[in-house]
C-alpha cells in the first residue's frame, strides 16, 4: 500500500467516524495538507448531511468550495461538532506537531472551537518523542531575528522558512534539534515569546482520536 493509499483510507475512515455525529445544522472544521485534501474529497460525498464547514486555510476553503461545500467565516461560528486534520508527528499521548504546510495558527484556532479533534495520519507520523520533525513557529515578520535569538536559548536551531508567508501575513521559523519531553510546557513557553503568533505543538489541545493508516488497515488510537 502506498502512502497516498493510506491517506485515502484514513480519509474514508474519518468520514465514517464523523457521519453518525452530524446533523443538518452541524459545522465541520477542516484542516490543511495532503491528508486533509483526501478528507475534503470524501467529505463532499456526504455534504447534504451537515450545514457548512470552517476552513483552516485559504487552500482548504478553495477546495471545499470547489466541491460545493459552504464555508463559514470562523467569526460566525460558536460551536463545531468536529475538526478533522492531519499532523506531521504524533506521540502516544496524541500530542501533535503541525504546521508543515504553514497553516498552524488557523488550524489551532479552528481545533480549539471543535468538540472533538480527529487526527488523520499514516503510520509514518508516529513517534516516541516529538521533535524529529522541525517544530514550526509562526512569527510577526518584524520580530523574526529577535524571536530567533530567544528560541536559540531553548537549545534548538531556528531556520527561517525562506519565501513562505502564512495566510495571516507572517513568517515561519522551523526549530531543528528539539527533543520534546514536555510538549505542553514547551508549547506555552514558546507562545510567551514576544513576536510569536503561535507554534505547531498541539499539546494543550491535542487530538481526541487518531485514525492511523497502516498497510494492514486503519487503526483507531485514543488515550
Ligand atoms: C499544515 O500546516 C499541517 O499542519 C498539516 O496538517 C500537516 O503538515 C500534515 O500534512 P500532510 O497531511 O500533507 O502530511
Amino acid at each position: 500500500m502506498t502512502q497516498d493509499e493510506m491517506k485515502l483510507a484514513v480519509a474514508q475512515a474519518a468520514v465514517a467516524y464523523i457521519q453518525p455525529k452530524l446533523s443538518r445544522d452541524s459545522i465541520v472544521g477542516v484542516g490543511t495538507g495532503s491528508t486533509a485534501n483526501f478528507f475534503i474529497d470524501e467529505l463532499a460525498k456526504i455534504k447534504s448531511l451537515f450545514e457548512a464547514a470552517v476552513a483552516s486555510s485559504e487552500a482548504t476553503a478553495e477546495r471545499l468550495r470547489s466541491h460545493g461545500i459552504e464555508v463559514y467565516d470562523m467569526n460566525s461560528v460558536d460551536q463545531m461538532e468536529v475538526y478533522v486534520d492531519g499532523a506531521d508527528e504524533f506521540d502516544g499521548r496524541l500530542n501533535l506537531i503541525k504546521g508543515g504546510g504553514a497553516a498552524l495558527t488557523r488550524e489551532k484556532i479552528v481545533a480549539d472551537v471543535a468538540k472533538e479533534f480527529v487526527c488523520i495520519v499514516d503510520e509514518t507520523k508516529k513517534v516516541d518523542l516529538l521533535g524529529g520533525f522541525p517544530l514550526p513557529v509562526e512569527v510577526i515578520p518584524m520580530a523574526r531575528s529577535q524571536v530567533a535569538r530567544e528560541l536559540v536559548k531553548l537549545d534548538c536551531m531556528p531556520v527561517y522558512r525562506d519565501g513562505v508567508v502564512t495566510d495571516n501575513g507572517n513568517v515561519i521559523l522551523d526549530l531543528h534539534g528539539l527533543e520534546i519531553e514536555q510538549p505542553e510546557a514547551l508549547e506555552t513557553q514558546i507562545n510567551n515569546i514576544v513576536g510569536v503568533v503561535t507554534n505547531g505543538l498541539f499539546a494543550r489541545r491535542g487530538a481526541n482520536v487518531v485514525l492511523m493508516g497502516t498497510p494492514e488497515g486503519v487503526e483507531t488510537l485514543t488515550c
